[in-house]
């Protein structure tokens, strides 16, 4: 069953080989982009947009890159068992944090309602059964925050009647002060709305480690995971220009990261059929099952010490 629903959720997202946007994101992106002005900006800027101009430069450069890498790195647990016990829970909570305008959001909530179409069509998901997805979206910038509720309210307004039938935008949170400082924040939000299924870092440990410094970094990392639902995962992405933050951060937290390549259609189109290959770090872990594994094997350790002694 895992198998046929992630070949045709792959063969739908991913055909031949090669990433490409449904039609209701590529109108979202087209949409947003448009409406913002045109000037030119840094790199810097554009990597962490502050404003209208640098927001329509990121949007332009960077988020199908992120989109596709968010796809390409959750396929496989999205339709793994540990993903569908949590859909069919009917709920479905996603923390974003450094989420700029929305990215991996809108990648997870495209997957999933390709997943629950696929599911539907093999008489695996009762018909009309709704599940809700609840967003709390974490950055500093404000326009990163506006963009993104609206190309989240944009996505479900445009999808509506289709997908509006199983997915169902229960509620956007947003959340403007920096992590980690923002954990009691966070906290109360699980508290409120029910632990977070799938936590995503996406382009953020960078920042996060210049700004914060890494031992801030790694603190925020670990308590996060307290957050995190029992089936659930954390995600972190980084480009491949930060090999040693990425070695350094896997370490300190006790995860693998893995070098991933994916290969994708550009956005918006310059001309037909133009693909680029990128090549990214993803660090994908289940964190409550690393403390029971941590905690048995300490268990282990403890017994062999009985033993000698
Ligand atoms: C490179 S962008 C990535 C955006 C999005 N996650 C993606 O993958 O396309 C990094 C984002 O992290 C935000 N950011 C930087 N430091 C942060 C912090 N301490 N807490 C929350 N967000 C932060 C920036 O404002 C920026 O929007």
């Amino acid at each position: 069953m895992d198998g046929t629903l992630q070949y045709l959720t792959r063969e739908e997202l991913c055909p031949n080989g090669i990433w490409q946007l449904p039609n209701v994101t590529k109108s979202v992106l087209r949409y947003q982009i448009l409406r913002l002005p045109k000037s030119e900006v840094s790199e810097t800027e554009t990597r962490y947009p502050q404003s209208p101009a640098e927001m329509r430069a990121f949007l332009v450069k960077f988020f199908t890159r992120h989109y596709f890498q968010t796809q390409n790195s959750l396929i496989d647990y999205m339709t793994s068992q540990d993903f569908l016990n949590i859909a069919s829970s009917g709920h479905l909570r996603i923390l974003d944090v450094g989420s700029g305008p929305a990215v991996t959001s809108l990648a997870i909530t495209d997957m999933l309602s390709c997943i629950l179409e696929h599911l539907e069509d093999l008489g695996e998901w009762p018909k009309g059964k709704i599940i809700k997805v609840t967003y709390v979206l974490n950055d500093t910038s404000g326009i990163c925050l506006g963009t993104g509720q609206r190309m989240l309210t944009d996505y479900f307004r445009i999808r509506g009647g289709h997908t509006g039938r199983i997915i169902n935008n229960d509620r956007i949170i947003s959340v403007q002060k920096a992590f980690p400082g923002n954990m009691n924040q966070l906290r109360r939000a699980r508290f409120n709305l029910g632990v977070y299924d799938i936590i995503i870092f996406s382009y953020v440990v960078s920042p996060l480690n210049e700004n914060e410094g890494f031992n801030s970094l790694v603190n925020g990392l670990l308590s996060i995971e307290k957050l995190c639902s029992h089936n659930g995962r954390i995600l972190i992405l980084q480009d491949k220009f930060q090999t040693s933050l990425v070695r350094r951060m896997s370490k300190a937290i006790g995860i693998s990261s893995n070098k991933q390549i994916l290969t994708q259609y550009v956005y918006p189109k310059r001309n037909e059929n133009e693909t680029y290959t990128y090549t990214y770090y993803c660090c994908l872990y289940a964190p409550v099952r690393e403390v029971i594994k941590s905690k048995l094997s300490s268990m282990v350790v403890t017994k062999q010490h009985n033993c000698i002694f």
